[in-house]
Formats: structure tokens, sequence, C-alpha cells
């Protein structure tokens, strides 16, 4: 059955993650490896996951020039994780060469393809920051016509928060990954706008990325398993 439950690794070493890999791994779909656990651990913690038998998505959000990011996607199809993210704000052409490498890859490799996840604007970024970066347009705005140019670029999934979630669900038919999962007994963190994970996944996410709630928690397996009874 699919399971819909990314957590994010968002620790600073590997003894840290596999502890929480071991008591995880059994209840969730995917763990997420980011910039902080990578820079420190580099692919052997991508190995090490991958070879406890769960499926990894790396979140690195690519962005360079096409030829630079096919690389990339290249080696992280490789190394064989599920999923990984690019800056949609690349442009269409490097978006087209990092779709078609990780295609191109994987076929070579005889595996699936990782889906090559689209990440818009980053929802740190208020319209002032737009408009610092000479970008004149509201977030939202600016959202979708990114989203556009990643599915016309034939990217199969894009990475959004649950303030946009309605509005690519009703624009697109493509795989949705949500982070910003919150409970109602939840510290929302440094999260603004929180959605619980049954409210994501009715709005039409395919995945939440939940970290805090269920890495920081006394007993982060239960911590899993509630919310996944929640979206059951
Ligand atoms: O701890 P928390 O549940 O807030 O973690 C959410 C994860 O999703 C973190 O790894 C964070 O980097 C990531 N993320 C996010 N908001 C985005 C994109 C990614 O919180 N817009």
């Amino acid at each position: 059955m699919h399971n819909p439950l990314i957590v994010a690794l968002d620790v600073p070493g590997r003894e840290q993650a596999i502890r929480l890999v071991e008591k995880l791994a059994p209840v969730v779909g995917l763990f997420k490896i980011g910039s902080e656990l990578f820079t420190s651990e580099g692919p052997s913690i991508v190995k090490e996951v991958l070879s406890s038998g769960s499926k990894v998505f790396l979140d690195l959000k690519y962005y360079d020039i096409p030829a630079t990011v096919s690389n990339a996607v290249a080696a992280a199809t490789r190394l064989g994780v599920s999923m990984l993210t690019i800056h949609t704000s690349g442009g269409s052409k490097m978006m087209k060469e990092a779709e078609a490498s990780a295609i191109a890859t994987a076929n070579q490799k005889n595996i699936q393809p990782p889906i090559v996840l689209g990440v818009t604007v980053l929802t740190s970024m208020a319209a002032e920051d737009l408009d610092e970066i000479g970008i004149n347009s509201t977030p939202q705005r600016q959202v979708l016509r990114l989203a556009k140019l990643a599915v016309n670029s034939g990217l199969r999934g894009l990475v959004c928060s649950p303030l946009e979630l309605e509005m690519l669900r009703y624009e697109f038919q493509i795989t949705l990954v949500t982070p910003g999962i919150r409970s109602a007994d939840d510290s929302k963190n440094d999260q603004k706008r929180t959605m619980t994970a049954q409210e994501a996944i009715r709005a039409g996410a395919n995945y939440i990325v939940v970290g805090r709630p269920i890495c920081a928690a006394p007993d982060p397996r239960s911590a899993a398993e509630r919310i996944l009874d929640s979206i059951r």
C-alpha cells in the first residue's frame, strides 16, 4: 500500500539519523535527507539508509546550469534515491535536462527513475523578499507561474506548502509533496502556515513531509503511527 509519510532526518549526523531510521523504518514511506545531514555525512548516509531497506528523498534543491544539474541528478539516480529536488527558477532547459537525466540514468541501471520534484518559491519568502530580488509578483502568482513551467518542462512532481496545495491540485495531476504538517497540539516551530496530515491529504497531497513533530517526540515511532492512523 502507498505510504505517504516522509520523515525529514533534520539531524546533524549519522548517529542520530540511524537511531531514527532504526525506530521508524517499519512505519514510514521514505526518509528525507537534506543539506545539513548530507553535508556532514556525504553519500554514505544515503547508502546506509537505503541498505536498511528504506526509500530516500534527497532534498538538496539543485540550482545551477543545466549540465551541472543534470549530472548531479544522474549521480543521485545512481545512488538509488526515489525522489530529489531541483529549483524551478533554474528555467525550462535545466528542468527538461534534469528530468531526461533521471530517466536515462535509471534506464541504464534498470531501476525506477526518481521523481524529480520542482521547488517553486521558498515559503520563507514574502512579497517584499521577491521584490528585493527583482520579482514583481505575489508569492502565490509566482508559485503558479513556476509550477506551470515545471509541468510544461516534464517534471512529474512539485514540493508545495499547505498554502498552495489546493491551487496546485486543482491545476495539475502531478505528485505533490507537502511539508509544514502539524497537529493541533504540536508546536509550530518556525512554520507559519500549517495543516494537519489529514487536511493535507484531503487537499490533494500525495506525500507529507514531517520533521520535528516526529523526530523530536519522546517516542518517534508512536508519533509517526498516530499521524498514519489519522490519514488511514
Ligand atoms: O520539522 P518540520 O516538520 O517543520 O520539517 C519540515 C521539513 O520540510 C524540513 O526538512 C524543511 O526543510 C522542509 N521544508 C519546509 N518547507 C518548505 C520546504 C521544505 O518545511 N517549503
